[in-house]
C-alpha cells in the first residue's frame, strides 16, 4: 500500500511568485523523510503540492512532475480528490471536528469519500484506526463523545486515526508535534515509527532532534533572500545530513547556527 514519490523539477507558485524552485527528488516508500529549513523556505507549500492541495489557493500553481508510484499525479483526467485520498495529511494544529464524536471523527474522511459501510465493519475500522494511532486505550470507553474533549496530544492522534481510516498510500505531515507537549510528541514520535512499515510519510519539522529521531532521510530547503524561491539545498541520509553533509548551509543549519 505504501508508495514512492517521484518530484521532478518542480516550479510552485503564489500567482507571480516563484515560492519554490526547480526541485527534485524521490522519496522511498515505507520510510520516513523530514523536511528542514528555515521559516518561509516553502517546505509547507512544497509538501501541499505533493498531495494537490496547493492548487486550491486563487492563483495558485505547479509546473514540473510529481509521480505516485510511477503516476503523474498532475497527468490530464487526474482528480485532485481521488489524489487527496491516496495521500493523507496531518496539519500543525490538530484538527478533529469540534462537535463530532470521537467515532464519527475516525470515519469522517470515509463518509466523506462517499462510502457506504456497514455498522460492524464500522466499528471495526474505527477500533484499528485508533489503535494504529496509538490512541485506542485512552478514548475506547468515550467513543461517542466529542472529539473537542480530548487532549491535544490526543487529538492530534485522532486526526492521525481519520488520515488512515481512508487507507492512504501516504501521509504528509507538517509540524504535527508543533503544538504538543513533549510527552505527546514523543507518542507521535513512536507512531510516527510504527506507521512507516505501513506508509510513505513526510514530516516538515522544526525540531531538529526529531528529524534526525524518526526520519531516514532528510532534505534540507533554504533560500536565498526574501522575494527569491524556496530551493533544495540537501537531500541525503539523516545521520549522514546531521554529521557530515555535503554543503556548508545545511551544516549551519542543523547544527543550528542559522534559522
Ligand atoms: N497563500 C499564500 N499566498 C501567497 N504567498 C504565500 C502563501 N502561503 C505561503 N506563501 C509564501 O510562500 C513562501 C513559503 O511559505 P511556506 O509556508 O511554504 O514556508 P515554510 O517553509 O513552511 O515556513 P514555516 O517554517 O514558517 O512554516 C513564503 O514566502 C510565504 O510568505
Ligand atoms: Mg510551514
Amino acid at each position: 500500500m505504501s508508495k514512492s514519490i517521484d518530484v521532478t523539477d518542480l516550479n510552485v507558485w503564489y500567482s507571480e511568485f516563484l515560492a519554490v524552485g526547480g526541485v527534485s527528488m524521490h522519496i522511498e516508500p515505507r520510510s520516513v523523510t523530514a523536511f528542514i529549513g528555515p521559516s518561509g523556505c516553502g517546505k509547507s507549500t512544497f509538501l501541499r503540492t505533493l498531495n494537490r492541495m496547493h492548487e486550491v489557493i486563487p492563483g495558485a500553481r505547479v509546473g514540473g512532475e510529481v509521480l505516485l508510484d510511477g503516476d503523474d499525479l498532475y497527468g490530464p483526467g487526474v482528480d485532485p480528490v481521488a489524489v487527496r485520498r491516496q495521500i493523507g495529511m496531518v496539519f500543525q494544529r490538530p484538527n478533529p471536528f469540534p462537535t463530532m464524536s470521537i467515532r464519527d471523527n475516525v470515519l469522517a474522511g470515509v463518509k466523506l469519500n462517499n462510502r457506504r459501510i456497514a455498522r460492524s465493519d464500522a466499528d471495526d475500522l474505527v477500533e484499528r484506526s485508533l489503535r494504529g494511532a496509538n490512541l485506542w486505550n485512552e478514548v475506547k470507553d468515550r467513543l461517542g463523545k466529542p472529539g473537542a474533549g480530548l487532549s491535544g496530544g490526543q487529538q492530534q492522534r485522532l486526526c492521525i486515526a481519520r488520515a488512515i481510516a481512508v487507507s492512504p498510500q501516504v501521509l504528509l505531515m507538517d509540524e504535527p508535534c508543533s503544538a504538543l507537549d513533549p510527552i505527546s510528541t514523543y507518542a507521535i514520535e513512536e507512531l510516527i515509527a510504527k506507521l512507516k512499515t505501513e506508509y510513505t510519510i513526510v514530516i516538515v519539522t522544526h525540531n531538529m532532534q526529531q528529524a534526525s529521531r524518526v526520519s531516514d532521510k532528510t532534505a534540507f530547503f533554504n533560500i536565498a533572500g526574501t522575494g527569491k524561491p524556496g530551493t533544495l539545498i540537501e537531500y541525503g541520509e539523516t545521520a549522514t545530513m546531521f554529521t557530515t553533509p555535503r554543503e556548508q548551509a545545511t551544516e549551519d543549519y542543523v547544527s543550528g547556527r542559522f534559522g
